[in-house]
């Protein structure tokens, strides 16, 4: 008997595939229908305070295993987004609420709101790679890194799970810093752009963009693997996976559950399904009985 289920960043999952923050998760119909469709969780978009409109068009390029998108951090603002959560909280599987804000009190406030709104963990988006005053520029500095998530961690009664960037010298000094968090979550998108040639021009409109897809793959691998090695802590992995041996090497890496953006822009609902497949199907090959018994075997 195969089992998919795990524990990752302080909650029971039924299988170890989550939907990532950002993609078809704005509103609350489609969260329900991605965990309808096989997803453990749904991570939702990242909310501010405000409303933003994001940026204008084009905010995506996609290229053949990858895709860039500078979106701006498009959202209705946190008092308007709790009717989504109800709606997406009736497949009866966890809703983790991805919030981001430019210090602790803003942080401690969202969270807040998160509670009452009945999410499962909170999701701190440390790492947005092209929103000014936003993401990386807050999640690359670990002394504000450390105070949001202490801040967090003393108030907040439901796990803390902080989303951090590839986009940084040292991963291990970020991951240090958020280290009371349940769990890590790695990776954002890598700060990437694309040239019109024949315009001569950057083809965002914000010019930078973040990089996901397969192509990221190996360097979210490649973190994972650095902060399992150096940390104590519970990792959810993330970026570029889009099929089921993508999970497995994440989860051999060191991550008790991952999530997936990109692949189901491209592929659809089905992913989850398909995914889940083939790793029972890879475990029941190889007498591997539960996903505990993957997580950071590949770990030397
Ligand atoms: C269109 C788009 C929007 C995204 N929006 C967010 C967001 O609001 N908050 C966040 O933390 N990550 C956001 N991300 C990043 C993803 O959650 C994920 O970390 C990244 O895309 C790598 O995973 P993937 O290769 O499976 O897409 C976004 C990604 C994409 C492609």
């Amino acid at each position: 008997m195969i089992d998919l289920r795990t524990k990752a960043g302080g909650i029971e999952l039924d299988t170890p595939l989550i939907l990532a923050s950002g993609i078809l998760d704005e509103n609350g119909y489609t969260m329900r229908r991605i965990l309808e469709a096989g997803a453990a969780a749904v991570v939702t978009k990242s909310i501010g305070v405000d409303e933003r409109n994001g940026y204008t068009s084009p905010v995506v390029f996609e290229g053949e295993n990858y895709i860039i998108n500078a979106m701006g951090l498009p959202n209705p603002g946190i008092e308007e987004y709790g009717g989504e959560i109800k709606i997406a909280e009736e497949a009866g599987k966890p809703v983790i609420g991805s919030i981001f804000a430019a210090d602790a009190p803003t942080f401690l406030k969202l969270a807040g709101e998160m509670v009452d709104y009945g999410v499962s963990a909170i999701e701190l988006n440390l790492s947005c790679p092209h929103v000014k005053g936003f993401g990386t520029e807050v999640g690359s500095d670990p002394t504000l890194v450390k105070d949001i998530v202490e801040t967090l961690k003393a108030s907040i009664d439901i796990p803390i799970w902080s989303k951090l960037s590839p986009n940084v010298t040292d991963i291990v000094e970020i991951g240090s810093a958020a280290s009371e968090s349940d769990a890590l979550v790695l990776i954002n998108t890598v700060r990437a752009m694309a040239i019109d040639i024949n315009a001569r021009m950057p083809v965002l409109t914000n010019v930078y963009g973040g990089l996901s897809g397969n192509a990221i793959k190996p360097v979210g691998l490649r973190l994972v693997y650095e902060i399992k090695k150096e940390l104590d802590c519970n990792i959810i992995g993330v970026g570029g996976i889009g099929n089921a041996s993508d999970a497995i090497e994440y989860i051999m890496a060191g991550a008790s559950a991952v999530q997936i953006g990109t692949a189901l822009w491209r592929k659809g609902r089905g992913i989850f399904d398909e995914i889940n497949q083939g790793i029972s199907g890879f475990m029941k090959d190889s007498g591997i009985g539960s996903i505990g018994e993957m997580i950071g075997v590949a770990v030397q």
